[in-house]
């Protein structure tokens, strides 16, 4: 595992949203009220991008077809077609004045 940077804590704000891309992965770092989340940057349903998604009590709304996701466990709570698979989280770690990611170095 090796961390990757992504951010310093100092950028943070609520509202803040940034893709990542680390190899393969399209990460998307986001805060509102205070909380801090990184997630897939796409949405499992059908890829729409996340980053203007809708975010309240945890819950994160995709703006295409409206699926919702819970951010915690990221278990689909709302579906408008067929199913999908949950949505990836992320464990954020903080190093110093900046906060990244542990993942697998390929
Ligand atoms: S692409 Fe996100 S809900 Fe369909």
């Amino acid at each position: 595992m090796r961390f990757y940077p992504l951010e310093k804590l100092i950028n943070l704000h609520d509202d803040y949203a940034r893709r990542f891309k680390i190899d393969h992965l399209q990460l998307l770092l986001i805060q509102r009220d205070g909380e801090r989340y990184l997630i897939e940057a796409q949405c499992p349903h059908r890829g729409h991008p996340l980053d203007l998604a809708t975010l309240e009590a945890g819950v994160i709304q995709c703006t295409l077809h409206h699926y919702r996701f819970r951010i915690a466990d990221g278990r689909l709570l709302h579906a408008t077609e067929e199913p999908c698979r949950g949505l990836r989280s992320f464990e954020l770690v903080y190093e110093g004045n900046e906060l990244g990611v542990m993942l697998e170095e390929s």
